[in-house]
């Protein structure tokens, strides 16, 4: 994997994640703060900006899918929903990237449901011109062009989220090829 080029390096997304953990810090200060993970894809970024953030925070995970392949189906369904209670709690979605945006729109109106305080969103990646419905993101790390990304969390049919780099996945699937093909 050390030969792949990163579109983003493991420098660039540190850098930027204390940058973003910094301005969060400033901004949930005497707040009932409550940070949701969306899983999987965002398990190592919340990881590392979470244990940036110098502050009291509650975790917790929700699970939603909607991806066939590389594709996004449209239909979307929650597999894994968060046990914290989250009235009147000050909460921030932790999202990898957002692509069409159906997904964070509906994890956003599932959240609004239980009438939080206050409800932000924090997405490591923003791949705006791919965008289908309107959401609104608080903290974004990067914007990206409309390519199929890898690593740090993010696959492709499950794998790569362990490469410690992002990536563009055309790159990865010649990668994975050429590793079968060695095996052989
Ligand atoms: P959306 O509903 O189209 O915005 O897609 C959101 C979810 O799709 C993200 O949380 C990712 O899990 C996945 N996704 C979208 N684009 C990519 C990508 O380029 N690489 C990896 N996963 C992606």
């Amino acid at each position: 994997m050390d030969d792949w080029k990163p579109l983003f390096t493991q420098q660039e997304i540190q850098s930027r994640i204390k940058q973003l953990a910094k301005k969060i810090t400033g901004d949930y200060k005497d707040k009932d703060f409550i940070a949701i993970c969306v899983l999987k894809g965002a398990f190592l970024f919340f990881g590392d900006l979470i244990r940036l953030i110098d502050l009291p925070v509650t975790v917790d995970f929700i699970i939603a899918s909607s991806y066939i392949k590389n594709q996004s189906s449209g239909h979307i369904q929650i597999d894994y929903q968060m046990k914290e209670v989250l009235t009147n709690k000050d909460v921030l979605i932790i999202e990898d990237i957002v692509d069409t945006g159906l997904t964070l729109k509906y994890i956003i109106e599932t959240i609004a449901e239980q009438k939080p305080k206050s409800l932000k969103v924090c997405a490591l990646l923003d791949k705006k011109e791919r965008r289908q419905v309107k959401v609104n993101l608080d903290y974004v790390g990067f914007d990206v062009p409309d390519l199929f990304v890898v690593g740090y969390g993010m696959d492709y049919e499950n794998q790569f989220r362990n490469i410690p780099y992002i990536a563009v996945v055309d790159d990865a699937v010649k990668h994975l090829k050429h590793c079968n093909d060695n095996v052989r």
